[in-house]
């Protein structure tokens, strides 16, 4: 079973071949230098770059494969959530292209793509169910329980911001640059004072699941603007915020996975999202895991955290796995939340 994957839904170009359940290539052509001029993502601009990219990307991945268009038997895309001009550029290309080879065409939620790529480079089983999952990226920041691949309960959501968005607007704020994660991560990690606790916890006292972080963000404007008038924003300052705000977002994440994972019992803990990619959500979580005897698992490689065309594949393969004879045509892979897959 050959399977052509694409994703499009933001900023990244990204083209995958697999074989079965196993990744044969997978090229992304990255926007990032084009939107750092903006601070963020156009999302006209970055449709446009998508149309200037799809078929180099496409011809590359397939010659790297050494197969041919024709040797495939199914092709999967991102159908949602995402920037909608992104998302049509890659739609448009895959059915026609399913139409013409006369396959069928799986479209993928890119959120549950994000959850199953914890299977790239890693067996069927050694991913143990039930399991408590937490997706954290620039528009999503969730916490999930899931029964098998594609059955997932909402535990939890975002009230305001996601926090790979509230990373982007300290970053701007700290004239970092675009993608904020990435950069406060490493200067954070350069940081070698005492953790203060200068950012206050959110939603405190309330037993919830759900996730704040606008006050942390008006938290770090007060506190830059504050230190910017009385002229003492150094270089060591920055380092100094950048840690105190990481540390307080990898709390809230932590602390509230850990207190699924004992309301629910379940051995194995799933990271999700390029916000997974941070180095300090990882090592606090496997930390706290370890305390109680649960296992805390992230992607494989760091490529498999990012926007990337064989998460959509991955979960295309899984759902053949599911559905032999294939996957119900109107059901977009891992879509809805209570639903106990659909
Ligand atoms: O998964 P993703 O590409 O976006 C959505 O699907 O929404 O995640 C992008 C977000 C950006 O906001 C970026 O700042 C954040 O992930 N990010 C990080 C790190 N690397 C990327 N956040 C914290 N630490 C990182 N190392
Ligand atoms: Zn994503």
């Amino acid at each position: 079973m050959k399977i052509l994957a694409f994703e499009t839904s933001c900023d990244d170009t990204s083209v995958a071949c697999f074989d079965g359940e196993s990744l044969l290539s997978l090229r992304t052509a990255s926007q990032t230098a084009e939107h750092a001029e903006t601070v963020g993502v156009v999302p006209e601009v970055a449709a446009r770059l998508h149309e200037a990219n799809v078929f180099d990307t496409l011809d590359e991945t397939i010659r790297e494969a050494g197969l041919t268009l024709r040797d495939f038997d199914a092709i999967a895309v991102t159908a949602e959530p995402g920037l909608m001009p992104s998302l049509l550029v890659w739609l448009a290309v895959a059915k026609t292209l399913a139409h013409e080879l006369g396959i069928p065409m799986l479209r993928i939620n890119h959120i549950h793509a994000h959850i199953l790529a914890n299977y790239l480079g890693r067996g069927f089983d050694e991913i143990r169910y039930p399991l408590i999952c937490l997706t954290v990226s620039g528009g999503h920041n969730e916490l999930y329980r899931l029964d098998s691949p594609f059955e997932k309960t909402l535990l939890g959501r975002t009230r305001d911001d996601a926090s790979g968005e509230a990373f982007d607007k300290v970053a701007k704020m700290l004239g970092l640059g675009y993608p904020g994660g990435p950069v406060i991560s490493r200067l954070a990690a350069e940081y070698t004072g005492e953790f203060r606790g200068i950012f206050p916890e959110s939603l405190r006292g309330e037993e919830t699941f759900d996730f704040s972080f606008s006050g942390l963000k008006s938290a770090a404007r007060r506190e830059i603007e504050e230190r910017e008038a009385a002229d003492r924003l150094s270089d060591d300052d920055v380092r100094e915020i950048c840690y105190e705000f990481e540390s307080r977002i990898v709390e809230e994440l932590v602390s509230r996975t850990i207190r699924a994972v004992r309301m629910h019992g379940v051995g194995t803990i799933l990271l999700a999202g390029w916000v997974s990619a941070s180095n300090m959500l990882v090592s606090r979580m496997t930390q706290e895991a370890e305390k109680i005897g649960v296992v805390s698992l992230a992607p494989t490689k760091k490529m498999y955290s990012t926007d990337n065309a064989a998460m959509i594949g991955i979960a295309a393969a899984l759902a053949y796995r599911e559905y032999p004879d294939g996957p119900p045509a109107d059901w977009i892979i891992g879509s809805g939340s209570d639903l106990g897959g659909r």
